[in-house]
């Protein structure tokens, strides 16, 4: 389908993405694991959720402002945190971050993010939620923590949902890893979307900055690949596990 443009919806974003990205990673971003139930599910109650409409009012002056977590928002909307967001758009962390700024809201910094947090608070004044993992490696979660206060964050997200992760039956047919199963197929979608790798030609930030000379023995993509299929999360997020977490937070102030 044709996108006809100005783009007036996330629909129409969408089919961008679609058109200007690799397969591999318009898949990655556009699916969800085993049979998906839980992405459609999850479209579904967004669908259920209606304004409240008012009428014979004055609405010269429309106003979505609230506050979330203490901060000011211009309307109740955070950017939830989505690492590998990199590989989709040159520094994307960075862009979205100002986006976020400007527009008001809250940015959900994923640990798995392109940018470091140093980098993206570097570039940007917006008010950064940065999301950790519950990490077996208790002394990197600790410093993730630290740098996360060093930078400024204004709270931090504790994702409870991926310490095991369910197949994602695209991701595996397309051989997505750290680094990529490279074949053929892969090449020729690479290949097919020169506007995008022109586009990421322009990167300052690759990888996973958060990460990468932050552990012990990750250097570089390879190793992190490495460090991720090593499972280094903790399985045992109980409520102990939070109250750590919660502790190093708040010690960190
Ligand atoms: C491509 C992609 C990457 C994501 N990466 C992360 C992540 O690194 N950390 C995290 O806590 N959640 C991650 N999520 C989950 C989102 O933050 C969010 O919770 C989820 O997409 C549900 O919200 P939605 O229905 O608005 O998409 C990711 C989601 C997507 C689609």
């Amino acid at each position: 389908m044709t996108v006809r443009y100005p783009l007036t919806s996330i629909e129409d974003l969408r089919l961008v993405a679609k058109q200007r990205l690799p397969k591999l990673f318009y898949d990655f971003v556009d699916s969800g694991s085993w049979t998906q139930s839980t992405y459609r599910a999850n479209e579904q109650d967004f669908e259920r959720i209606l304004l409240r409409q008012r009428v014979g009012r004055d609405v010269r002056e429309r106003l979505l402002q609230t506050h979330l977590l203490g901060q000011k928002a211009s309307m109740p909307i955070v950017i939830a945190p989505t690492g590998g967001a990199g590989f989709l758009y040159p520094d994307a962390e960075i862009a979205a971050a100002r986006a976020a700024a400007s527009a008001g809201i809250s940015y959900g910094l994923s640990v798995g993010s392109s940018c470091s947090l140093e980098a993206v608070r570097a570039a940007s004044n917006a008010d950064i939620w940065f999301q950790v993992s519950l990490f077996k490696d208790r002394l990197f979660l600790k410093r993730l923590i630290e740098r996360a206060r060093n930078a400024e964050c204004g709270a931090l997200i504790l994702t409870l949902d991926y310490h095991v992760v369910g197949q994602r039956h695209c991701d595996l047919k397309n051989g997505v890893g750290f680094p990529p199963r490279i074949t053929p197929r892969l090449l020729a979608d690479v290949a097919t979307h020169p506007r995008w790798i022109l586009r990421m030609a322009r990167a300052r930030h690759r990888g996973f900055g958060n990460v990468i000379g932050h552990v012990e023995g990750v250097t570089d993509i390879k190793s992190f690949g490495r460090w991720q299929a090593s499972q280094p999360f903790d399985l045992n997020l109980d409520w102990e596990a939070l109250r750590v977490i919660r502790d190093a937070w708040l010690a960190s102030c």
